[in-house]
């Protein structure tokens, strides 16, 4: 399955070209955005980690490269401006092709283009001519907000020589994050591609896990069809978690040998054009779950399956988490893990000893995507179409548990799908990848 690229000049502008009509809109006296890349990060000595473009600014502009800084203006002839790393023979051998400021404008539809040497000389002009700066101080690069307090900083010490400052800022995230967070067609078929190779991996997984086999040998299996379909790889790190480690809820060693009688909790999605799918799936390894093994997944998947159900417009995230809980806490009692009553139970939290985490966040370019969790009055909000988000419930009871019946210590379980809100109610993207009890042990292919 061929990934196309995710750029295409059009998509970005008509982006662009709505962020503008809403700067407009909540600024009528002028208004300029900064939107700064993705800083390069460091792994060891010379090694840098792979690069991974800033995500809003990608959403705007296609852009990848790093260094880069987007600048949308309501002011002038000129709304989009970038801001490049300029071509350089010399680099271009060691490292690749650059677009430079000539790319920025032909490929990429930048209404003017600088080197990004530039910016200090630059981009204070832009800041400047506007009353509103719509930035996101406090966001993935502290540096790139000390840069731009400092040309506040020095416009605002220039008053008297009738230069001015924005006397406004706004986040910039109040208007992209919004449009990220209902995904439009093209984005929800990149999703669908992640989510094709992230079936893959896992069902390769199941295929090949079996006593004897390693957590690293199966974190293998995944990236090879994360990336051989045409995939980036992995849009966050595999959780690869055999027997006790699946109760570590971020547990990413990946280094243990699996066995005999062990479940296997798998949390990994691959990455299509920088958008992610987000999937967890839980199996045995030696083909069967045990009873307490099946009982305890069977509640999860209760709780997934009815959380699911639920899932239309109007509905909310919130919503859906007390819906799990009470599933979830309802089975914990009847597993002997708690004792009481169920709603004193969930009041008191008791819950939380086996069930720590949230049962949904927003997903798409980011894995913990953007997005408000509650409407501008504080209430829970209420789903829409076009809207992506993760169902995952988990059950996790620690070895040394000595409260919890001994054979369902160190049983970690956790069931996670991505769910698309439609009109009619809403798609489960993930429902292919096995996860009744029959299709799991199907799936798995060790047989005693
Ligand atoms: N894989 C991260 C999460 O499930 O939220
Ligand atoms: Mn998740
Ligand atoms: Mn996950």
């Amino acid at each position: 399955m061929p990934v196309t690229p995710a750029f295409d000049a059009k998509v970005h502008k008509a982006r662009r070209d709505e962020v503008l009509r809403r700067m407009r809109e909540m600024a009528p006296t002028g208004a300029v955005a900064v939107f700064p890349g993705m800083p390069v990060a460091t792994r060891n000595s010379d090694v840098e980690h792979p690069y991974r473009a800033d995500s809003d600014l990608f959403f705007l502009t296609g852009f990848e490269e790093p260094e880069a800084v987007a600048v949308l203006s309501t002011q002038g002839e000129k709304p989009f401006t970038l801001f490049v790393r300029p071509r350089d023979k010399e680099r271009e051998i060691w490292n690749g092709r650059r677009a430079g400021v000539e790319g920025a404008v032909k490929s990429f539809g930048a209404d003017q283009a600088f080197e990004v040497g530039k910016l200090d000389e630059e981009l204070p002009k832009l800041i400047g001519a506007a009353r509103t700066l719509f930035y996101r101080f406090g966001g993935d690069d502290p540096d790139f907000d000390s840069r731009l307090g400092r040309m506040l900083r020095s416009l605002r010490m220039r008053a008297r020589a009738g230069i001015d400052a924005p006397t406004r800022i706004e986040d910039p995230g109040q208007i992209v994050h919004e449009l990220r967070l209902r995904k439009e067609p093209l984005e929800i078929d990149t999703l669908r591609k992640a989510v094709e190779l992230t079936r893959r991996g896992h069902v390769a997984a199941m295929k090949t896990g079996r006593p004897g086999t390693n957590e690293y040998e199966l974190h293998a299996v995944l990236e090879r069809e994360f990336r051989h379909g045409g995939g980036r790889g992995w849009g966050y790190y595999p959780i690869v978690a055999a027997g006790e480690n699946a109760t570590v809820l971020h547990y990413n060693d990946n280094r243990a040998p699996v066995r005999e009688g062990e479940l296997v909790l798998i949390d990994a999605g691959a990455e299509a054009d920088l958008y992610t799918a987000d999937v967890t799936r839980t199996w045995p390894a030696s083909g069967k779950f045990s009873p307490s093994q099946r009982a305890c997944y069977q509640l999860v998947l209760d709780a997934a399956d009815a959380c699911i159900a639920a899932t239309r417009p109007g509905e909310t995230i919130e919503g859906l988490h007390d819906k799990a809980v009470r599933i979830l806490t309802e089975g914990m009692v009847k597993l002997g893990l708690l004792r009481g009553d169920v709603d004193a139970l969930i009041k008191d939290n008791a819950f939380r000893r086996y069930y720590m985490h949230r049962t949904s966040h927003w997903l798409g370019l980011d894995v913990h995507d953007v997005g408000n969790y509650r409407t501008p009055d504080g209430q829970p909000r209420p789903l829409e179409p076009g809207m992506v988000f993760t169902i995952e419930p988990g059950l996790y009871i620690a070895s040394d548990d000595d409260q919890a019946p001994p054979e369902l210590r160190g049983i970690g379980i956790r069931i996670e799908d991505d769910i698309l809100v439609t009109a009619q109610g809403h798609d489960n993207l993930t429902r292919d990848i096995p996860r009744t009890v029959a299709d799991v042990e199907a799936a798995t292919s060790y047989r005693p």
